[in-house]
């Protein structure tokens, strides 16, 4: 059988290894044909193992060499994987768009179930918390700003909401809390909304009444109650420093908390139709000075941890233009992980002036 060798990046569960994966210091981290497990990818990707060698097989034919000019998410956005979420993502946004303009129009009740399985479809799509956020990172093609935020909150709440370990049927409140949560953006001036740059303080303030207005938007639908509330305080913060009725801590119930910083992350870093995606660790670098206070910390930290865990082994581009590896995530300060440049280990937490501006 052909052998080729990839990217550590490109690595799947189920591919067939040819020959042996070791460590820097000599340490055999998987064996030759064996197949490989989530697990061992993450392993490899901890141990900064840059690229590994498999079998072509059938299913593999469409994976680029990983040796090329071409970023990870440029070759994530060719894959067949990317299609079929991309494809999910534009009809379950699309669904819901018509849905919600429907119920507003005509009036009566949003199919709630039909809007769930949307988002469940995509994230069963996903092989794990890890992909889902590679494959956000890489859709920008939903028009709508409100439909495609409000699609990818209640994604990313759902992940979180795993992460910490909330049932089934709570991770499927959380998802409409999602979906919902900006509805009252449907009542708010659409130049105001979809406005590309900064909000004067008129705007502002009329662009906050998204909260009350979403709020009696859903107040009469028959709708978990949970999935009100957060229309209405997804925007509070818990040292009562948010609107629109500055409540703090255990005022705003969990569901709340979660969509809070779902909300926020995807606002920070997802690609918009006028920019391109935000660099994850620039997001967690902000949660971390400015956001213990105002987030549920606990979620808080949980968050930040799984979502820096994720890009352990990406490449990365630091702010001097140098181009290195993860390989290791500092507990104190998850922004700042130490990075592998070529045969050097550059410790981010000790070198303030650097960070890391992209993934690659
Ligand atoms: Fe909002």
């Amino acid at each position: 059988m052909e052998v080729k060798r990839i990217g550590i990046n490109e690595a799947q569960s189920g591919m067939l290894v040819a020959k042996d994966v070791y460590n820097d210091s000599g340490q055999l981290l998987f064996p030759a044909e064996a197949r490989l497990t989530e697990k061992a990818v993450t392993r490899m990707r901890f141990h900064a193992v840059p690229f590994i060698t498999i079998y072509i097989e059938e299913s593999s034919h469409d994976i680029d060499d990983g040796v090329d000019e071409l970023s990870f998410f440029e070759k994530l956005r060719e894959t067949e994987e990317f299609n079929e979420f991309n494809e999910q993502f534009t009809d379950a946004a699309t669904t819901f768009e018509q849905e919600i303009l429907r119920v507003l129009n005509e009036g009566g009740d949003a199919d709630s179930m039909t809007l769930s399985n949307g988002v469940k479809k995509i994230l069963g799509s996903c092989r794990s918390g890890i992909q889902v956020f590679d494959l956000l990172h890489c859709t920008r093609t939903y028009d709508e700003v409100i439909f495609a935020h409000s699609l990818n909150v209640a994604i990313i709440s759902a992940v979180l909401g795993g992460w910490l370990g909330f049932s089934n049927a709570d991770i499927e409140t959380l998802i409409l809390c999602g979906i919902y949560h900006d509805i009252g953006k449907l009542s708010i001036p659409k130049e105001i909304v979809d406005k590309a740059g900064p909000l004067s303080p008129e705007e502002y303030e009329i662009m906050k009444g998204h909260t009350t207005e979403g709020f009696k938007i859903l107040k009469d639908k028959n709708l978990d109650k949970r999935v009100k509330l957060t229309a209405l305080l997804h925007h509070e913060r818990m040292d009562g420093s948010g609107y629109p009725l500055g409540v703090k801590g255990d005022k705003i119930d969990r569901f709340t908390r979660v969509v809070a910083i779902a909300d926020v992350y995807e606002a920070m870093t997802a690609p918009r139709k006028y920019r391109k995606a935000g660099c994850p660790f620039e997001a967690v670098r902000i949660f971390e000075s400015n956001g213990l206070a105002m987030y549920d910390t606990a979620y808080l930290l949980t968050f930040l941890e799984h979502i820096t865990m994720c890009y352990m082994g990406y490449r990365v581009r630091l702010n001097d233009g140098s181009i290195g590896t993860i390989v290791y995530m500092n507990k104190q300060e998850e922004s700042r992980p130490m990075i592998k440049v070529g045969s050097e280990y550059i410790n981010l937490f000790k070198n303030p002036d650097l960070y890391i501006e992209e993934i690659l």
